[in-house]
């Protein structure tokens, strides 16, 4: 069974955390393009107008996200689907993805935008570790690490960075909702509560459109 989606949703939404639950669960592959960005930057491949964009909480262009995804989509791992993580994010990011699939026959099953009011997403941005040798996210009040984690805390989860990147989200992304609603494919998810409790909700959602395909 393939299985096409996308995660739409605010710094801190829960986006990747949910993501690796979905993905282990269908056997597919996980694409962020946050992550791409970031190894990119810590191998010293990413030119520098772009890590500055990312520092200061705002989009890298258009082109440089459709090259990455192009790109990634294309390896076998992702021939019976994948799941992207904040791609797209703009109009003319999801247009370039419509286009990409059709070329290949392919297109999206669903598009899972996750609710969070804006004042829990400041905490969860702020609060967020990951594991740097696993990939795991924790958060120190939700999920707190192990004592032997070797913890990172983002370059761009700093109190005025994650204000900058939440005022992009709505400014960026305030006609993206709108284009998959009228595609059809949009499912909006309540993405306050448990982890356990989201991820029932997502998988809910999943289940039951590919139960209609
Ligand atoms: P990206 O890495 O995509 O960041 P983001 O979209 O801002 O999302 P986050 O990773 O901050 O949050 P998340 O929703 O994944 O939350 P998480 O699961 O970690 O992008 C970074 C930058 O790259 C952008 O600013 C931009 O510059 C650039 N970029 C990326 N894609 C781009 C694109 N397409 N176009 C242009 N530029 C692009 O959870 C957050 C915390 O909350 C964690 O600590 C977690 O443990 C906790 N948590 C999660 N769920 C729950 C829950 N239910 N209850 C309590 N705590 C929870």
């Amino acid at each position: 069974m393939t299985l096409r989606l996308v995660f739409v949703g605010p710094p801190g939404a829960g986006k990747g955390t949910q993501a690796k639950v979905i993905c282990q669960k269908w056997k597919i592959p996980q694409i962020s393009t946050g992550d791409m960005l970031r190894e990119a930057k810590a191998n010293g491949t990413l030119p520098q107008e772009l890590v500055q964009k990312m520092a200061s909480g705002g989009l890298v262009p258009d082109e440089a996200v459709i090259e990455l995804i192009r790109a990634r989509t294309e390896k076998e791992d992702a021939a019976n689907g994948f799941l992207l993580d904040g791609f797209p994010r703009t109009v003319p990011q999801a247009e370039a993805l419509n286009k990409l699939l059709e070329s290949r026959g392919q297109k999206l099953d669903i598009v899972v935008a996750l609710d969070v009011p804006k004042e829990l997403l400041m905490e969860r941005a702020c609060l967020r570790r990951t594991d740097k040798r696993t990939g795991q996210i924790y958060h120190l009040k939700y999920k707190p690490p192990p004592p032997d984690a070797d913890l990172e805390h983002r370059a761009d989860d700093h109190e005025d960075v994650v204000r900058n990147r939440l005022d992009t989200y709505e400014k960026m992304t305030a006609d993206l909702l709108p284009f998959y609603e009228k595609a059809g494919l949009l499912k909006r998810i309540d993405g306050v509560g448990d982890v356990e409790e989201v991820t029932k909700r997502v998988v809910g959602a999943l289940e039951q459109v590919k139960r209609l395909s």
